[in-house]
């Protein structure tokens, strides 16, 4: 039996909850026992069951003596147990964590074998600022947020919670498979769900989802969650524990991605910035060409209309685009190959869309805030993916690309920092960091 006893200002807000479809069915199953405890009835008559907050300021909190003696009371009837406590400032409620406690609590959880532990755990549900801390600290509870936001009191979240790991006991959902592919069970969300009348509003249904070819079904919704998780969710994805293979599939899933490094429209001279253009340097070249290979980028661009400069970098690749460069090292050679000269930022364009077929989102990048152009953060993938095009990442040498030239992008990227004031990294560094923030995979810790 799995027995959860909710602490709560309101137990009225549980009553219609715990009559509702899954949760009704697995009490009436004799699997699950919820029992709830009103905190007024650990007060005498006429007495508070919160105080003020000490120290100044206002607000008011739940007694520690009340609180304890309601545990107590959950503990005297329904056995010891776990306490959980629900705060905006608790760990985060994942998918993750729920597996890791129904691990805990459920025998066997996710082989949906039947069969169930005894264990107890009791929910306390916050009100006004919150429980004392000391109580929290007495019972040694577990603290949990659902999220990263504040609401009036703790008896949603531990519906949420509960609603989530419930999900695991055996037998709560009908068909333990559909546990498994879950959103956030693993690296990826589920599937899109369709179901009858076959065309709706001018919509059908995907035709092989009613072909009845199984293998073909299992290989279209492994296609569209991975899609799907791609394009809305690459935060997730990128941090979750993939194997190499996905990580390959991964990779054909995100757009093309360009970088450019602009040495024309570049703001130059110390005192006074005006438009020009920079020379070229080779180490620049080399290391960015090295960072793009390490993040699929398809084609990095250096954009140079002085002719000594394109001459110097002909020279450069006589070497790196040869058999002379791949005897040497052949990683590097590798990496070279992905460079290209071209004379204007129109060129590479043209040549962006020779190869994509689609004229290229320009995402700017600037050490400073860009007015007039729509800013992006280092999750915003989703808005740049979704418009389906190719993305070319666009970098200035110099002091930076001139107004004109950001204005003229779709987006820019919000500026890279550390924590101090300090803000002149060189292009190559910034190349490496931005690729890192934007397409980068973060292995989870084993
Ligand atoms: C108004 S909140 C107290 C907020 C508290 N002053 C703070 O900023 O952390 C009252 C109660 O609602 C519950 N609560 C509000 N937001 C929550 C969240 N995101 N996750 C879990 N519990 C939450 C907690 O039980 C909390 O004690």
């Amino acid at each position: 039996m799995f027995t959860i006893t909710i602490i709560t200002v309101f137990p009225e807000l549980f009553e219609n909850w715990c009559k509702t479809s899954l949760i009704a069915r697995a009490q009436e199953a004799g699997q699950l026992k919820i029992n709830c405890i009103r905190l007024a009835d650990h007060v005498a008559p006429k007495q508070r069951i919160d105080t003020p907050a000490c120290g100044p300021g206002a607000g008011m909190v739940l007694k520690a003596p009340v609180v304890a003696a309601a545990i107590e009371e959950a503990f005297a009837r329904y056995g010891s147990g776990e306490v959980v406590f629900f705060t905006p400032s608790g760990t985060l409620l994942t998918q993750r964590l729920c597996q890791e406690m129904a691990t805990t609590y459920f025998s066997e959880p996710l082989s949906g074998a039947p069969g169930v532990g005894d264990h107890h755990i009791i929910l306390v549900c916050g009100r006004y600022e919150g429980v004392d801390d000391r109580v929290i600290q007495r019972y040694s509870g577990r603290k949990i947020s659902i999220g990263n936001y504040v609401l009036m009191g703790g008896d949603l979240p531990a519906q949420v919670f509960l609603e989530a790991i419930l999900r695991y006991l055996p037998g709560v959902v009908g068909d333990s498979r559909s546990v498994f592919h879950d959103s956030f069970s693993g690296p990826l969300v589920d599937f899109p769900a369709y179901g009858q009348p076959n065309e709706w509003e001018g919509m059908a249904v995907p035709p092989v989802l009613l072909s009845g070819d199984h293998a073909k079904i299992e290989k279209w919704r492994n296609d569209a969650a991975l899609t799907q998780t791609v394009k809305e969710h690459f935060s997730w994805l990128r941090t979750s524990e993939i194997s190499s293979e996905m990580r390959r599939s991964v990779a054909e899933k995100i757009p093309a991605h360009y970088v450019v490094l602009m040495h024309d429209q570049v703001l130059i001279g110390r005192k006074e910035a005006l438009p020009g253009t920079t020379s070229v340097t080779t180490i620049d070249v080399h290391d960015i060409a090295r960072s793009s290979a390490t993040y699929g980028i398809k084609k990095f661009y250096v954009v140079t209309p002085l002719h000594d400069q394109q001459e110097l970098l002909r020279v450069f690749f006589q070497f790196w685009h040869t058999d002379q460069g791949r005897n040497y090292n052949e990683n590097r050679y590798d990496a070279m190959s992905c460079v290209k000269v071209v004379s204007s930022l129109a060129e590479a364009e043209a040549d962006i869309m020779s190869l994509s077929g689609q004229i290229p989102l320009k995402i700017a990048t600037s050490a400073r805030p860009v007015d007039g152009v729509q800013s992006l953060a280092f999750d915003d993938q989703a808005i740049a993916w979704q418009t389906a095009r190719p993305v070319a990442l666009m970098f200035g040498t110099g002091q930076g690309m001139t107004a004109e030239l950001l204005q003229a992008c779709d987006y820019v990227l919000t500026p890279i920092h550390g924590f101090t004031g300090y803000n002149h990294l060189s292009v190559r560094a910034a190349v490496a960091i931005i690729l890192d923030r934007w397409l980068g995979y973060f292995e989870p810790s084993k």
